[in-house]
């Protein structure tokens, strides 16, 4: 990360990115039926953004403490309530290796710490993916089986990151 940029830049910098990663991530992926994972819904402005576009599968949340903007909250049997950490190995046993696409923004504000947990949690979203599926991420991932792949005209290097099967 370049030392000269503002909070205020790298903010901006990973809304773009977030953005044209998941248009892509969702294009590229038009036409599979297995279900969309938002892993993180925070303020729930990424999962708006995927109701909005994909209409064509179930789009499912996964969160420990729902505290969403009333226009961005999901549906509650679309809630999977819980830790990541147990919830995603009990959604392996629920979807089997089903998931179209798949995104990740579970970070808070501790570079270290992210990098952290983007470790503990490849290995439980890795298994989720269906073969053409597309993953998508704010910290970069650990993943044995997923190719990272080049990232879309608008993103901008290192501020998000996309894997496929
Ligand atoms: C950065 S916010 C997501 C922001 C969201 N993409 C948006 O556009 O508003 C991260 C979210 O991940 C959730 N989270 C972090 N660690 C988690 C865990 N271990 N299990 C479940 N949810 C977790 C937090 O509660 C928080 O709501």
């Amino acid at each position: 990360m370049p030392d000269d940029q503002s909070r205020l830049d790298l903010f901006i910098d990973r809304m773009v990115s977030q953005r044209a990663c998941l248009d892509h991530a969702i294009a590229q992926t038009k036409g599979m039926t297995g279900p969309v994972f938002e892993l993180g819904l925070g303020n729930g402005r990424t999962y708006h953004h995927m109701a909005q576009y994909i209409k064509d599968r179930p789009v499912y949340v996964f969160e420990r403490a729902v505290a969403s903007h009333p226009d961005s909250t999901p549906p509650e049997d679309m809630v999977i309530l819980g830790d990541v950490r147990e919830t995603l190995p009990a959604a392996l046993v629920r979807f089997g290796a089903t998931a179209s696409l798949i995104h990740a923004d579970l970070g808070g504000h501790n570079r270290e710490k992210n990098d952290a947990f983007a470790r503990l949690v490849s290995p439980l979203i890795e298994p989720l993916l269906a073969e053409g599926g597309l993953m998508v991420s704010s910290d970069r991932m650990y993943f044995e089986t997923l190719t990272e792949l080049p990232l879309p005209t608008g993103a901008v290097e290192g501020r998000c990151f996309v894997y496929c099967r």
